[in-house]
């Protein structure tokens, strides 16, 4: 399974979060997925259909007798077409309409005739939100099958703060995979490392592994699509930790596998893609080192290993690790399987695979060896968890 790219269908409705669509399309397109934007007439006062059709690449319909569809019926043509319908901003007066099935323009009549699932991503003052008419509104459509993306809660355009901001783009994207994404490890806990872990020589300095923390960060973001109870143990990124059930820092070795012994017990699944320094330094001072020397001597003492220890654990989650390596790969990543007693490691090599959005992986395990097409580290992520899927149910 990978990721797949959509038709949707983008309403826009009356409120000064239709700004964020631009952008939101913007993401859309660059994953892959096409948008055909219809907007209410109120929308058009908060952002131009221009400028919607330029980012989207598709005539923008505003209109329910609009004549560019030639049987005259856009509100049926443009909806048959769609995987999904996405209506961001969601107005209040929108979601009443919705909720009480009005047609009485194109974006409404459209939704009431879909036969396609319908999400909405509601943006409005904290008051009209909070108040008992739209509560009761929401919770028709919910009831109604349709799916609530947000609010959000923060400072909202009027200047207060409260529920009702619309989410952001990055966030409906994510929730708009994640609908469409098979619920494969429903009721399941997945705990995941990602990043390099730093091993302080004094308080300003430390040696580290290079790990951008993508890898890691795509395999959590796709776990949790995949219905998945996520947590993250990520030491240093240069990327953000998606939102997942919990993440929690630890810096170095030592405090990553505190932290992972700590949260292992009750886990399902245990994926080791942080860059663990195989060795620290056996002082590290406490105040900043001076260059007074011509030469320092570093005395280095090995780290535990954190994933053959989970594996080693008398009723261990289903291991598996990664192996980056700069030569014999394949060779070098069996070794490390069978060293570390797990199920299954995925090779890499580590000069594609570093900081990079894309990778070229093999996974290796009891039945041998399984390459994988080079793609992006979320399609890599959706491949690798769809296969272990396999081997835990
Ligand atoms: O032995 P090596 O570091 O090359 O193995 C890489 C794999 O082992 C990765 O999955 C990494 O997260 C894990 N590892 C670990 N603890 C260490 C070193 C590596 O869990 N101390």
């Amino acid at each position: 399974m990978t990721h797949r790219p959509l038709h949707l269908l983008l309403g826009v409705t009356g409120g000064i979060a239709a700004y964020k669509t631009a952008e939101l399309i913007r993401l859309l397109v660059k994953h892959g997925h096409s948008v055909q934007v219809v907007m209410t007439e109120a929308a058009t006062h908060f952002i131009t259909p221009t400028t919607l059709q330029a980012l989207s690449g598709n005539p923008v319909f505003v209109d329910s007798w609009d004549q560019r569809i030639s049987n005259g019926m856009p509100h049926i043509e443009l909806s048959r077409k769609a995987d999904a319908i996405l209506i961001a901003p969601a107005s209040a007066d929108f979601i009443a309409k919705l909720a009480h099935g009005f047609a009485n323009d194109l974006l409404s009549t459209l939704c009431l005739a879909r036969e396609c699932p319908l999400m909405v991503a509601p943006a409005m003052n904290r008051q009209m939100w909070e108040n008992a008419a739209t509560q009761r509104n929401v919770t028709q459509l919910q009831q109604d099958g349709i799916t609530i993306l947000g609010p959000d809660s923060g400072e909202q355009a009027c200047g207060e703060i409260g529920q009702g901001r619309m989410l952001e783009p990055e966030d409906l994207l994510e929730g708009i995979e994640a609908f469409f994404t098979p619920k494969l490890f429903a009721g399941k806990k997945i705990l995941i490392t990602a990043g390099a872990t730093m091993e302080m020589l004094d308080p300003v300095r430390g040696i580290t592994n290079i790990s951008s923390g993508k890898m890691g960060y795509a395999l959590a973001r796709v776990a949790l699509r995949m219905g998945a109870e996520v947590t993250v143990v990520h030491g240093h990124t240069y990327a953000a930790c998606p939102s997942v059930t919990q993440d929690i820092f630890a810096g170095s070795a030592q405090a990553m596998y505190q932290t992972v012994m700590q949260h292992v017990a009750s886990q399902d699944i245990f994926i080791g893609v942080a860059a663990v320094a195989d060795y620290r330094p056996e002082v590290s001072s406490t105040q900043k080192i001076k260059k007074s020397e011509e030469t320092l001597t570093i005395n280095l003492i090995k780290n535990k290993d954190i994933l053959a220890d989970v594996a080693s654990l008398p009723n261990p989650p289903y291991c598996v690790g990664f192996a980056a390596e700069t030569e014999h790969v394949l060779d070098y990543a069996q070794q490390k399987r069978v060293a570390k007693r797990i199920p299954m490691i995925v090779a890499n090599h580590a000069s594609t695979a570093m900081g990079s959005d894309q990778n070229t992986v093999t996974i290796i395990d009891e039945q041998g060896n399984h390459s994988l097409e080079t793609d992006t580290k979320e399609n890599i992520a959706y491949k690798l968890l769809s296969y272990i899927n396999t081997k835990v149910t």
